[in-house]
């Protein structure tokens, strides 16, 4: 029986596929590399020691997937196919709606043909919106967001909840990331942008190596202690162990509709990070202030405590490592 991982050779799939088969959990990947490379699959093949099945195709092409299913025996799946820039989600909402919740509903519509029912899927604290309480806990109200990418996400987990009331023998759980960052311990795998990079730490990371000049920071009047914006980040290897977590919480139960915050629980600003970046790696990150960034909001970070209790999870590493790691990466390649 295998897991079926789309979007394998992503950022945080990859990390997640690197500890299923840590686990001896059987993999199969889809990706169609449109935003990774297919190196990632050997690096992961180096890391783990281990093989796994491959097919390049697009989540989109019911015929093809139908074969992935007819060809394994496939248990669960692990949906982190998909798109995931907000700002280009803006300018392209045809392209981000078709992908991610067309995308979502051709793998749940060939899962259900082949009764498969075990599905765990990777939404953002985005569906949040601009939270009225923090720290943020599941039962806060989702909403209010602002833009495409976080929409596609709010709307996939209606369907999900939807398909539940259809049919409660589905057994689906949703993992809402904070901010995800830092890179595999090895160097081999981590983020790999396209392009001029849209989040702080990766953008940072290229400060810090010279091929980018200096940071905006968007903002230093917030509402927060040093006035720039706050998030939750979290170690992607944290990340894809919690998804190890929530796959054996679906297995005990066999059925159900779960929602689990995956976030560290501590808010760090901007700043903070710059000079967590700066004391990891020895490295100056020059930076400017320079207006907000619209549809940012001051403070998001999670309240861990539901997966702690029902998961048995925790993240363990905290924002030295992720720098330290994040640079170690790019260092690597
Ligand atoms: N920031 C800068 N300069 C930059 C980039 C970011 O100052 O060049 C600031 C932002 O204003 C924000 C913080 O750094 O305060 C983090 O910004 P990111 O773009 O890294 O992350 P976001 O919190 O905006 O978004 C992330 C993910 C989304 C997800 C969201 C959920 O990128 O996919 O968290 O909260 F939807």
């Amino acid at each position: 029986m295998a897991v079926l991982v789309t979007g394998g050779a992503g950022f945080i799939g990859s990390h997640t596929v690197v500890e299923l088969l840590n686990e001896g959990k059987e993999v199969v990947i889809i990706d169609n590399f449109s935003n990774s490379k297919p190196e990632v699959l050997n690096a992961i093949k180096k890391i783990t020691g281990k093989d796994f099945k491959f097919y390049e195709i697009d989540y989109l092409d019911r015929e093809k997937l139908e074969k992935v299913f007819e060809e394994n025996k496939i248990e669960s799946v692990l949906n982190f196919a998909g798109f995931k820039a907000v700002g280009e989600s803006v300018q392209k909402p045809i392209e981000y709606y078709t992908n991610n919740i067309s995308g979502a509903l051709v793998l749940l519509d060939t899962m259900k043909k082949y009764n498969v029912k075990t599905f765990v899927f990777s939404s953002s604290a985005t569906v949040y919106g601009d939270p009225d309480t923090i720290p943020i806990t599941e039962d806060c109200k989702t909403g209010g967001t602002t833009n495409p990418y976080g929409t596609s996400k709010l709307f996939i987990e209606q369907i999900l909840k939807d398909i539940y009331t259809s049919d409660p023998t589905w057994n689906i759980c949703i993992l809402r990331y904070f901010n995800p960052v830092g890179a595999h311990e090895s160097g081999l795998i981590g983020e790999e942008p396209q392009g001029i990079p849209n989040n702080l730490m990766p953008y940072v990371a290229r400060v810090a190596a010279g091929t980018l000049k200096e940071l905006s920071v968007f903002g230093n009047d917030y509402n927060t202690p040093d006035g720039t914006g706050v998030r939750d980040y979290i170690h992607v290897v944290d990340l894809a162990k919690g998804h190890i977590k929530a796959l054996q919480k679906l297995e005990k139960e066999q059925k159900g509709l779960y929602i689990y915050n995956l976030g560290t629980g501590n808010g760090y600003s901007v700043l903070d990070m710059v000079k967590a970046f700066e004391k990891a790696t020895g490295k100056e990150v020059k930076y400017k202030i320079v207006p907000r960034r619209p549809g940012d909001i001051a403070t998001c970070y999670a309240d861990p405590k539901k997966a702690s209790e029902e998961l048995g999870w925790k993240a363990q590493l905290g924002i030295d490592e992720m720098c330290k790691d994040s640079w170690n990466y790019i260092n690597h390649k």
